[in-house]
């Protein structure tokens, strides 16, 4: 069976990942989806081979691939966090909400985590959204002039704190908060495993809140591992 034979639901099952093409298209995959992918293409006026490359796709465009930027520049890893992780927060964290209220709405009265999960996710994505701000108005910028000025053999750039380990500290800080707030999402989804009888919709939500964490993680360990101390140690060297 070719993956347009496929009912839509089923798909969704397999790979919840596959939700987020169903999503961007119209196409239900949850009540409304038993019907196969072609059929439900030509339901909503959408070209088949248009929806299967976006599924295909699908597998190029998971975030965080492993790298090595130990030995890059700090302003092109600061420009890889800002459009990959960051850029992934803004765009997941809305989708993520909306499949929690949906979730809650039909389930909440029988699964009490879901509610504490959306709860949790609430505070994490806000939290997350004031932070990833605050690296791209004030820290990151001047992390490219501390690495500008030490190309130039310059001395220290002006910035608005007497020391890059200020503004370091309360990003560290926060770091540690979405990582409570992370593990507490892990703990109340049992590892983000939906019980057996979910729904792809159910299903699609845990897989999200996997993926989120685990982008998430990646995303903390370039800051705290690679990039914070690299700024210090500039610091240190043009002090
Ligand atoms: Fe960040
Ligand atoms: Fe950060």
């Amino acid at each position: 069976m070719t993956l347009a034979e496929k009912q839509v639901r089923e798909i969704a099952l397999e790979n919840p990942s596959t939700s987020r093409v169903f999503e961007h298209f119209g196409i239900d995959y949850c009540c409304g989806g038993h019907k196969p992918l072609s059929a439900a293409c030509l339901e909503n006026n959408l070209s088949v081979d248009e929806v299967l490359a976006a599924i295909e796709n699908l597998a190029h465009t998971t975030p965080g691939t492993a790298e090595e930027w130990s030995t890059r520049p700090l302003a092109e890893l600061a420009e890889h966090i800002v459009w990959k992780h960051h850029g992934y927060i803004r765009k997941e964290f809305p989708r993520l909400r909306q499949l929690a209220e949906k979730v809650v709405a039909r389930h909440g009265e029988h699964c009490a985590e879901l509610a504490q999960i959306q709860s949790n996710l609430e505070s994490l994505g806000d939290e997350l959204l004031a932070h990833i701000q605050k690296e791209e108005i004030v820290l990151f910028p001047y992390i490219v002039k501390l690495e500008k000025a030490q190309l130039a053999g310059g001395g220290l750039p002006l910035g608005c704190f007497s020391s890059v380990l200020q503004p370091i500290h309360v990003m560290l800080s926060e770091h540690d908060s979405a990582g409570l707030l992370s593990a507490r999402i892990r703990e109340l989804s049992t590892d983000f495993n939906p019980p057996e009888w979910a729904c792809p919709t159910y299903r699609a939500f845990y897989a999200g809140l996997r993926e989120f964490v685990e982008d998430l993680h990646r995303h903390i360990h370039l800051e705290n591992n690679i990039l914070f101390p690299k700024a210090l140690e500039i610091e240190k060297a043009l002090s």
